[in-house]
């Protein structure tokens, strides 16, 4: 059976994932995976097994404490190889917004006055506002700005804010708001010739397919497990040869001693542990659709990615589709996924109706969505959106399905 053959067995997706099954949650079409996804079992399992059993002071030598340990370090070590990562190039801190605001702290050191620090107005802006904070250690601050006409960040356009003092990039790899991929390895290659550091912002684009960091290149990369099917963390991926360089931010003896360096303070215990739960659902994903188990997590994960892009085109273009043909709907970004160079995270808002009335009344469909500016404001700003009325978004995920699709179509036309 060739890849294209196999399709992603969408009721298997859904059996793993408790929620479906809640008297809460099950009569609702959940359009708010960009703020946070819903968790497969295993997960839970995994939370339930380290308050259980080990729920102690980890890395002592009695049995309970000891399992601890070492289930939090086969969680980083499996989340290391999901992403193409060493173990010790992973940060696991309590949400990308303060893992990056860790991260720019501990770069500072690197600027001096004159230095230049390019930043998007399409990112969040958790990856912008800590690298604006670097005009306090001297540094110029560069905007690369989108595109207006199709919203796009335009890589010519980067080139030309290039210059010898460049020091750091900070872009998203995919936008909360616009959902276009940015060509992310090309970005990094130019920003690299000229010897500039790279932080990439992989929040909205990971629930869709684990990256392979050491194929994009990029120097940092950063997103939520929050919203891949984990509890409330995020990961942190840093270069070792640069990580090992950057200063002690942890207790003064622990010096030397990276990633641990970075983060004044160790990971939540138990959440780092059902880590491992994300791990297993992808493993089960896997084997329910493969044969071939003889191969590595990381082939594992770039076969499911594809499994889950070719469903993520079939839920998303419907509705990406129908939101551009009406005249009252304004769709940010591209009205079609096509090889993965969008994310089913679809935001729009009308001409005659606040974004507010839009959600409300698809809240009354059973649609599971919210109007806001997602803290992408700078990016609604330039669009002259209002921040407080912000967009509709109607973001999905591998576990969405056709009915979802048709309900908020159905929906839409309603309202
Ligand atoms: C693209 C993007 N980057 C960064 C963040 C911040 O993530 P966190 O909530 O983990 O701080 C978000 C959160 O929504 C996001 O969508």
């Amino acid at each position: 059976m060739t890849l294209e053959n196999i399709k992603l067995d969408i009721d298997y997706v859904r059996s793993q994932f408790p929620a479906f099954q809640d008297p809460l949650c099950k009569d609702w079409s959940f359009f708010e995976n960009a703020g946070g996804s819903y968790v497969p079992k295993n997960v839970i399992d995994k939370l339930t097994e380290f308050m259980t059993s080990t729920k102690v002071q980890p890395y002592a030598e009695y049995p309970m404490s000891k399992m601890a340990g070492e289930n939090m370090d086969k969680a980083t070590e499996l989340f290391a190889n999901m992403i193409n990562a060493k173990r010790n190039e992973i940060l696991i801190g309590g949400s990308t917004s303060i893992n990056l605001y860790v991260l720019s702290n501990a770069l500072k050191d690197l600027i001096r006055p004159g230095d230049e620090v390019i930043v998007t107005n399409q990112d969040h802006e958790a990856n912008i506002s800590p690298w604006r904070r670097l005009k306090n250690c001297g540094a110029k601050i560069i905007e690369w700005k989108f595109n207006l006409n199709d919203h796009e960040l335009k890589i010519s356009d980067l080139e030309k804010l290039i210059s010898a003092k460049t020091k750091i990039l900070a872009v998203t790899h995919c936008s909360n708001i616009v959902g276009s991929v940015n060509n992310l390895k090309k970005i990094t290659s130019i920003a690299h010739k000229n010897n500039i550091i790279v932080i990439g912002d992989g929040v909205s684009y990971a629930p869709h397919g684990f990256p392979n960091v050491k194929d994009l290149g990029v120097d940092f990369y950063t997103f939520s497990l929050y919203k891949t099917y984990g509890p409330h963390l995020a990961l942190l991926y840093g270069k070792e040869e640069i990580l090992k360089n950057l200063p002690n931010q942890n207790h003064e003896f622990l010096n030397g001693q990276y990633p641990y360096t970075i983060n004044p303070g160790g990971p939540n215990q138990e959440e780092l542990v059902s880590l491992i739960g994300i791990y297993d659902y992808f493993e089960g994903l896997y084997s329910h659709h493969f044969d071939n188990t003889n191969i590595s997590i990381l082939e594992k994960i770039e076969k499911i990615n594809n499994l889950i892009s070719i469903h993520e085109e079939e839920i998303a273009n419907p509705i990406l589709n129908y939101i551009h043909e009406r005249n009252d709907l304004n769709l940010i970004g591209k009205n079609k996924i096509t090889n993965k160079n969008r994310a089913p995270t679809i935001s729009f808002y009308s001409n005659d109706k606040s974004s507010k009335e839009i959600s409300n009344n698809l809240l009354k469909f059973n649609i599971a969505t919210r109007n806001d500016n997602f803290y992408a404001w700078r990016c609604l700003k330039y669009l002259g959106i209002d921040v407080d009325d912000g967009v509709v978004r109607l973001s999905m995920t591998h576990y969405n399905n056709n009915i979802d699709t048709e309900k908020v179509i159905k929906a839409l036309k309603n309202i």
